[in-house]
C-alpha cells in the first residue's frame, strides 16, 4: 500500500497521516518532519532548510528528493509507504516516479485533502503540537481531551510551529496555491487521484479516506 497524502498547508495532512499509520501500520514519511528534525539537531541539512522554511518557500527540489529517495530505499517502507508532503512540485512528481522505478514500486493511491483557503488560515493559527509524540491539535476545533495533556502519549509539553506564524503561512499558501494544480493533473492523469472534503469533522474525513484506501488496496 503506497499512498501519497496531498492537500495546501493545514488542510489536515498530519491529522489524518496519524490515523491512516495507525489504522495500516505502514510508515509516516513526512518531509516536513525530516526537515523541522534536522533543523531541531541543528545538522547541515537542517541549517540548509530553515532559511526556505521559515520564509514560507520550498526546499530546492534536489535536497527534497535526496532525502525522500534514501528514505524510500529503506527496509521499512517494503509492506507500503505513506508519504505526506511530497512531492509538492511536478520536478519532485516526475522525479517520485524515476525514483520507484528503480525500487520496483508504484504509487497505488494520491489522496488529495481539499479544504478552501479562508479556513485554511484560521487552522494554521490555531495549531499546536506534543513535542514529545508530535500529534497534533487546534485550540478550537481538536484539543486534548484533558486540557494540558497530550490524548497519544501523556505528554505536557506543547509548541507552536515558527512557519504557522501570519505573515510566513501568507506566503506558504501562496507558495503551494502555484504548485499544486500540475501535480493533481500529473496524478489525475495517471488515474490514481482521489479529492477527499477536507472541511468536516476529523473523523468524517478519515472515514472517506479509509473507504478510498480499502476499496484500492
Ligand atoms: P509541512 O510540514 O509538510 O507543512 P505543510 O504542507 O505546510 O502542512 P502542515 O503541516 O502545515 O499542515 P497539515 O496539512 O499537516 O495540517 P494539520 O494536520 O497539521 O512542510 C513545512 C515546510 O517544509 C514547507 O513550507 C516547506 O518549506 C518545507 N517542505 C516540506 N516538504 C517539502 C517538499 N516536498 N518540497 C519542498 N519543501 C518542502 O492540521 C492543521 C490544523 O488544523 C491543526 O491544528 C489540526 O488540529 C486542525 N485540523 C485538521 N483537520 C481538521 C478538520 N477536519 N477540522 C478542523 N480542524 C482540523
Ligand atoms: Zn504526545
Amino acid at each position: 500500500m503506497n499512498l501519497i497524502l496531498m492537500g495546501l498547508p493545514g488542510a489536515g495532512k498530519g491529522t489524518q497521516a496519524e490515523r491512516i499509520i495507525d489504522t495500516y501500520g505502514i510508515p509516516h514519511i513526512s518531509t516536513g518532519d525530516m526537515f523541522r528534525e534536522a533543523m531541531k539537531n541543528e545538522t547541515p541539512l537542517g541549517v540548509k532548510a530553515k532559511a526556505y522554511i521559515d520564509n514560507g518557500e520550498l526546499v530546492p527540489d534536489e535536497v527534497t528528493n535526496g532525502i525522500v529517495k534514501d528514505r524510500l530505499s529503506q527496509a521499512d517502507t517494503e509492506k507500503g509507504f505513506l508519504l505526506d508532503g511530497f512531492p509538492r512540485t511536478l520536478a519532485q512528481a516526475e522525479e517520485l516516479d524515476k525514483i520507484l522505478e528503480e525500487l520496483g514500486k508504484k504509487i497505488d493511491n494520491v489522496l488529495n485533502i481539499h479544504v478552501a483557503e479562508d479556513v485554511l488560515v484560521e487552522r494554521l493559527a490555531g495549531r499546536f503540537i506534543c513535542r514529545t509524540c508530535g500529534a497534533t491539535y487546534h485550540k478550537l476545533y481538536n484539543p486534548p481531551k484533558v486540557e494540558g495533556t497530550c490524548d497519544r502519549c501523556g505528554g505536557h509539553d506543547f509548541y507552536q510551529r515558527e512557519d504557522d506564524k501570519p505573515e510566513t503561512v501568507k506566503n506558504r499558501l501562496a507558495v503551494n496555491v502555484k504548485n499544486t494544480k500540475p501535480i493533481l493533473d500529473y496524478y489525475e492523469n495517471q488515474g490514481v487521484l482521489d479529492t477527499v472534503d477536507g472541511d468536516r469533522d476529523i473523523q468524517d474525513v478519515f472515514i472517506d479516506i479509509k473507504k478510498i484506501i480499502d476499496v484500492n488496496n
